[in-house]
């Protein structure tokens, strides 16, 4: 049996790969920004509001007892993706950014008081990174960084004598949407509860590509965003262990997520309908369960490899154009499907533009980690990322598009 998925069948399966760019057939590399939509999806969004299009958990009608049967589903689909022990655990968000935000306002503001610390990686995505400048600022803790090791690596022995028992909590991304590198969770997970911390993981890159087990993880908080996993834009989740959940205030506050009102006052509903105010988000939760199944159906493990056989054989043809420098780490064991990469004399922009032309798509600019991308001495950079749908010849017609921009721009 041939255990690797195929990504031309997958292809097929993707309206979006029908359609071509310039006059060519599009090569879609810029899925740490968002990932293409299967036929599944389109027609599960599409046939909630053609079919079961009702208010949730409000009526008893039909409809009303549809919809919530098939939004109930989709959460208990998200628990079983990644594990979770309880249906309760599972909050759904607007994306990523919303789901720290909530850990931010809902657990830090309250948790975090002067003095002490919280550490954050020097990798964080800004939605991992601006909440947190400003919930310390507001309570007078200190926002410190996780040392990195000569290779740029996270440095666990040195952050081992910075963290204390003044720190109350890590928030680190599990794999950078940058570098692709991926974060020692389990060692900063124990280091974290070792000292009394929580710690906060951003999956936004790692949920849609590897298989994730929170429970095994024994990670406090995890964010993710359905538009990179195949699902749509404007849902994400926050998992979030339930004694935790159980002790922290609502974030939004509104309809739904109360149990009772009085003129007076209110008390809330139980989790995980408490951090979940107004009408939810009820089409893209359940097409968001429609992306998982899909994902399954190929099975996580095999994602995992087919983009780190991507990842081996990008770098390999990258290595061959001298002109290019890749950002952090060339070794494939350490990486997620994600090469960020600079021209030596080609602005990202220009390089990105010259591409579009060839209808291949990466993403150029700081790539929402200005602190990062400066590090490097850079203003900007290109990025190419992988998903289900790449093969081997997609990178080849980088490589070679990327040597044709080049005679054109420094060889003419
Ligand atoms: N977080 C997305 C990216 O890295 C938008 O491109």
């Amino acid at each position: 049996m041939n255990n690797n998925l195929d990504p031309m069948n997958i292809k097929n399966d993707f309206p979006i790969f029908k359609r071509t760019i310039n006059g060519y057939p599009l090569i879609y590399l810029d899925n740490a920004a968002t990932t293409q939509k299967p036929q599944s999806v389109i027609d599960s969004l599409s046939s909630y509001y053609r079919n079961s299009n009702a208010n949730v958990f409000r009526g008893v009608h039909t409809l009303s007892i549809e919809a919530t049967d098939l939004y109930d589903l989709a959460r208990q689909k998200v628990q079983k993706f990644i594990n979770a022990k309880n249906f309760q655990e599972i909050i759904y968000t607007r994306n990523t950014s919303e789901s720290i935000n909530l850990v931010a306002y809902s657990w830090a503001l309250k948790n975090l008081t002067k003095g002490d610390k919280m550490f954050i990686s020097p990798f964080e995505h800004h939605s991992n990174l601006v909440p947190w400048q400003q919930i310390c600022r507001k309570v007078g803790a200190q926002l410190l960084y996780i040392p990195l090791d000569d290779s740029g690596a996270i440095d666990c022995d040195k952050f081992s004598s910075l963290i204390d028992q003044n720190t109350k909590l890590i928030s680190v991304t599990h794999m950078s949407n940058v570098l692709g590198e991926i974060s020692p969770i389990k060692d900063l997970t124990e280091l974290a509860h070792r000292f009394g911390a929580l710690i906060m993981i951003d999956g936004a890159q790692s949920v849609p590509h590897m298989p994730i087990d929170v429970q095994e993880m024994n990670c406090d908080f995890l964010a993710f965003s359905s538009h990179k996993m195949l699902g749509p834009t404007g849902i994400g989740v926050l998992y979030a262990k339930k004694e935790i959940l159980e002790i922290m205030d609502p974030f939004l506050f509104g309809g739904d997520m109360i149990s009772e009102v009085t003129y007076e006052d209110a008390k809330w509903n139980d989790l995980p309908y408490k951090f979940e105010a107004g009408t939810p988000n009820i089409a893209d939760a359940i097409a968001t369960g429609t992306a998982i199944d899909y994902l399954q159906n190929i099975g996580m493990e095999k994602v995992f490899d087919h983009e780190i056989n991507l990842v081996s054989y990008a770098l390999e043809k990258f290595s061959s154009l001298e002109n290019i420098d890749i950002l952090g780490s060339q070794d494939p064991s350490l990486k997620g499907g994600v090469i960020s990469f600079n021209h030596k004399f080609i602005h990202p922009h220009d390089l990105g533009t010259a591409l579009d032309r060839f209808g291949i798509a990466i993403r150029t600019g700081h790539h929402c980690a200005m602190p990062l991308i400066r590090s490097f001495g850079l203003v900007a950079a290109s990025r190419a990322s992988f998903y289900i749908y790449n093969d081997n010849e997609d990178i080849d017609k980088l490589i070679d598009s990327i040597s044709d921009i080049e005679d054109y721009f420094i060889n003419e």
